[in-house]
């Protein structure tokens, strides 16, 4: 493939972006090489600066479910650019986005806008202390939920332990209010709400992982977490930033049939612009500032280009869900098992994830249902697999430790090909010795 604009773009960037890049895993640093750079995105396709095309199954992480530049989210930012771009000041398209989420979502009775999925968590968090005068909080490990200062944390040495910053500048004293457990672990809930009774704020997870890889929660799993969390007067926050209107309309949410107290969203309810949001019960949400003592801010907030593009997206969301999301399912299965026939034709052992549109093919037996199994996986293995998928014009997420994502505009003949460039890619996967 042609590289030289992007080698040329990435030397440039070095110079004045950390890395070369404005967030971390574009850098391809887990799987060799060097990103290209994007130049345009139709539909499920994106072209690079050397023109060179792929099949996109990174969809801008997330938010680009009806495929990339979708007319209807389209022309609804430049509906609303003709007004300008942003006043700061409140506006119809918040409060219709706001009655949008409360009306389809039965368990959202209030919802506040912000920036960022980042954002979305720290600010529910901040909410759950607020509301219980509590200081700890309980994560689990494998869960992302963006770099918050008391989010970037793993867990210390034993189980029951403080937690320890996951990174450079997270200070000690805040990582050791919080406590991380495995997923798929009721019982270590259990264990550590019991010996940390009456300190614990809130326990937030992903209800289905997609930030280790795709993990799907074990049967009943949710409901003990729920269960738990409302014995020991605890804050339960799904964060959906990922699996909201992914997975089905209603997220995991809907899906679980469980109901949290607090869930965050982000990616698709911005449509390919930057947003979050966190809402939940109307006794907590009413806390937030102004309406309450627990502050809360954003120069942007509700930004009227972002309300469009989101509000654009989530109604053909909900015009046509019966259609979409078993269409996505169903497309999503297929790849799923196209590429489990590469492997065993190449005699290479993988565990195919998924959900609905999100997928990660693990490169290990299986099965992968916590951080320690996904951990398995050989990444070097996966890594000769993407760029093999890389060179052959498909685009997948530069980590094993990420999900795939599928969207409206992949067609049959994009699954096809796929699963074509994979029986070459595990060739090359499987010729890999170390
Ligand atoms: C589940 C989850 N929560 C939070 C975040 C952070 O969102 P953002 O990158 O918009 O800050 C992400 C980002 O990938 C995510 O997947």
């Amino acid at each position: 493939m042609k590289n030289k604009k992007s080698r040329a773009l990435l030397e440039r960037a070095l110079m004045h972006i950390p890395g070369g890049v404005n967030s971390p895993v574009r850098a391809f640093k887990s799987v060799g090489g060097f990103p290209p750079f994007i130049a345009r995105a139709q539909g499920a396709y994106i072209w690079d600066e050397d023109g060179n095309k792929y099949i996109d199954y990174v969809g801008s992480w997330g938010p680009m479910i009806l495929g990339h530049n979708h007319p209807e989210v389209r022309e609804a930012i430049a509906k609303a650019l003709e007004n300008g771009t942003s006043f700061g000041a409140p506006t119809r398209l918040e409060v219709e986005m706001a009655d949008f989420l409360c009306d389809r979502l039965p368990h959202l009775e209030m919802v506040r806008m912000v920036n960022s999925g980042t954002e979305a968590t720290m600010s529910a968090i901040r909410l759950a202390r607020g509301a219980t005068g509590r200081d700890k909080i309980v994560k689990v490990s494998c869960c992302y939920h963006g770099h918050g200062d008391s989010l970037l944390v793993e867990a210390g040495s034993g189980a029951l332990t403080f937690g320890t910053p996951s990174s450079p500048g997270v200070p000690k004293s805040l990582a050791a209010d919080t406590l991380v457990i495995p997923y798929n672990d009721a019982a270590a809930l259990e264990r550590i709400l019991d010996a940390n009774a009456g300190k614990i704020a809130c326990f937030i997870l992903e209800p289905l992982p997609g930030n280790v890889g795709t993990l799907l929660p074990r049967p009943g799993y949710l409901r003990e977490v729920r269960a738990l969390c409302s014995k020991h007067g605890v804050v339960l926050i799904f964060d959906e930033v990922m699996s909201g209107f992914r997975v089905a309309f209603g997220g995991m949410t809907e899906l679980s049939a469980v109901t949290p107290d607090l869930v965050t969203y982000g990616k698709i309810i911005g449509g390919g612009l930057p947003v979050g949001a966190y809402g939940g019960k109307r006794e907590l949400m009413k806390l937030v500032s102004p309406s309450g003592p627990v502050y809360q801010a954003g120069t942007l907030s509700g930004n009227p280009l972002a309300m469009a593009a989101g509000l654009a997206q989530l109604k053909v969301l909900d015009r046509d869900r019966n259609e979409i999301y078993p269409r996505l399912d169903a497309i999503t299965e297929r790849l799923g098992n196209g590429v489990k026939a590469a492997a065993s034709l190449a005699n290479v052992e993988i565990t195919v994830n998924h959900q609905g549109s999100m997928f990660t093919a693990f490169f290990a037996k299986g099965p992968i249902e916590d951080d320690a199994s996904a951990r398995s996986c050989d990444t070097a293995r996966f890594a000769a697999f993407f760029r093999e998928m890389l060179e052959n014009g498909v685009y997948l997420a530069p980590s094993q430790f990420e999900t795939g994502f599928v969207s409206c505009a992949h067609k049959d003949d994009d699954i096809a090909l796929t699963i074509e460039a994979a029986n070459t890619a595990m060739k090359a996967a499987a010729r890999l010795t170390r």
